[in-house]
């Protein structure tokens, strides 16, 4: 009996787990046999596999031959095993270096004609790879940039299994170019602002003096936030200027951004590492799986609210949102994560995100109030729509009116630009990261309530409009700790 062992890396939410492939050429009747829990999709790389070999110019073993991927417990999905599948079939035929295959790692799908395919969420996986031990991955062509943001692991790069075995038997590489491999299409973007981000700026917004300084404070601290005002007030412009207050993410942040975005197929292929915190603005139309996370089987993706991670989630026209996906932003913005349930295994994804919400005080979307024809009860139960309890978890509650035909015309020189405020934004992260250099949050709005009230105590004059609210009922204890969240950033 011939064995050889490869290694590949699976996916359980966004950390990567080592795979053993082993491949054993026995006595039998002739057959290629995958064990090892896979779904459909590894099923079929049974088929992918054969053809990629013989059109490679590679022997097919007409022998019976198993390839077990380990550990059997760990769920496997996607198409990523093809090329460890391969080579470990090729190893155990005699056909490669057995010794040279054995500590490398391989992801990566197979085309029919032996093109080596990108597939997603390669940074994760070399990033899992790397944990383990690993030094050296091999990836398709195409995933190159992403593989490399991980210091210390050596990134062999091919895009064709050709190439691949060349590169195993200390071969030239084979002299006609590989195949350009195409990633495939990022899904279509879902923030119209991150394209513009470079020409908005906050000093187009005129007036709007306290909503403008709700934007810094909400960028300083990370605190949630909502705007309601008539429509053409300029919530949705407000909005899409947030991003450009925000510092830029540190490494580590960089990091969990592009791994979130990697698994989704959403990286920019040009510039693999996302540096500005990401900006997500699903259209009230999107499914909850597509906003909250999901799928189907094993095949788990992220949500909009887990590319939002680090970033801000804006939820423009909120009322306008069904199926309680509203209600579902709660448990995340709480933990910041979210726990998707499949098939009996659950799958976390980061998604710690600033959420801005955007609505018209009713249905009819009257411009001035007196045009209004909705009743009250209408108003009223267009609003509901927003949750109390999911209302409460917001610090920062603005009613905003249009910005006067003066402001409009003349309130340049209140007009400050998005520059200028986001020096002060870092500035006050600064402080604040000065301020908790000690402990383990990274801003105002992650200290849990007990922890702020402990630390950071406030003067009783301070508290005591807050007390009488919430004697009166007008404030939850969570609302409590909001606000003097809140407080803290002012400092
Ligand atoms: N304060 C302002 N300063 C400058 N321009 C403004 C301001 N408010 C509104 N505008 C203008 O009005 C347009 C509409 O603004 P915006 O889309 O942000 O309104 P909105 O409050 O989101 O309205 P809706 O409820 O209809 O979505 C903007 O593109 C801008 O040209
Ligand atoms: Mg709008
Ligand atoms: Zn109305």
């Amino acid at each position: 009996m011939a064995l050889a062992r490869t290694r590949a890396v699976a996916l359980v939410g966004v950390s990567g787990h080592l795979v053993d492939v082993e491949a054993a050429i026995t006595s039998g009747t002739p057959g290629l046999h995958l064990v090892g829990l896979p779904d459909t999709a590894l099923s079929e790389a049974r088929d992918r596999v054969r053809a990629a070999i013989m059109h490679s110019g590679e022997e097919w073993p007409v022998r019976h031959t198993t390839v077990a991927l380990g550990p059997a417990g760990l769920p496997k999905a996607g198409a990523g095993f093809d090329v460890a599948i391969a080579v470990a079939i090729l190893a155990a035929a005699g056909e490669l270096p057995l010794a040279d295959c054995a500590d490398l790692v391989m992801l990566g799908e197979l085309g029919l004609d032996g093109r080596i395919r990108p597939v997603p969420g390669v940074l994760p996986c070399v990033l899992g790879a790397a944990e383990a031990g690993c030094r050296t991955v091999v990836v398709p062509r195409a995933n190159q940039g992403e593989a490399e943001l991980v210091p210390d692991v050596k990134v062999i790069a091919v895009g064709s299994l050709r190439a691949l075995l060349c590169h195993l038997r200390h071969e030239p590489p084979p002299l006609e170019p590989d195949e350009p491999v195409e990633l495939p299409a990022p899904p279509k973007d879902r923030s119209s602002a991150r394209s513009r981000r470079g020409s908005l700026d906050l000093a187009d917004v005129r007036g709007q003096a306290e909503a403008r300084r709700a934007l810094e404070v909400s960028a300083a601290g990370g605190h949630h936030l909502f705007l309601l005002g008539p429509p053409g007030c300029g919530k949705t412009m407000l909005a899409e200027r947030l991003p450009t207050l925000l510092p830029p993410l540190d490494r580590r942040m960089a990091l969990e951004v592009t791994a979130v975005h990697s698994i989704a197929g959403a990286l920019p292929p040009d510039r693999p590492l996302i540096e500005h915190a990401p900006f997500q603005a699903p259209h009230h139309s999107a499914t909850k799986s597509a906003i909250i996370g999901g799928g189907s089987g094993r095949q788990v993706h992220p949500g909009v609210i887990s590319l939002a991670h680090n970033g801000i989630l804006f939820i423009d026209e909120a009322p306008e949102y069904t199926g309680g996906i509203l209600d579902s932003l709660r448990q995340p913005m709480e933990s910041g994560e979210v726990c998707i349930d499949r098939s009996g295994v659950s799958t976390r994804f980061p998604a710690m995100f600033t959420l801005v919400m955007a609505a018209n005080p009713c249905p009819c979307a009257a411009a001035k109030v007196l045009q209004c024809r909705c009743t009250p009860s209408v108003r009223a139960r267009y609003l509901a729509k927003i949750s109390g309890p999911l209302l409460d978890r917001v610090d920062l509650k603005l009613e905003l009116s249009p910005a006067t035909r003066a402001e409009l015309r003349y309130d340049l020189e209140n007009a400050e630009s998005s520059r200028t405020v986001a020096a002060r934004v870092q500035d006050a992260r600064d402080r604040a990261l000065a301020r908790m250099s000690d402990l383990p949050w990274r801003s105002n709005s992650e200290i849990p309530g007990p922890e702020l009230r402990r630390r950071f105590p406030v003067s009783p004059e301070a508290l005591a409009p807050l007390e009488r609210a919430l004697q009166e009922g007008s404030l939850s204890a969570r609302g409590m700790d909001r606000a003097l969240r809140t407080e803290r950033a002012e400092k």
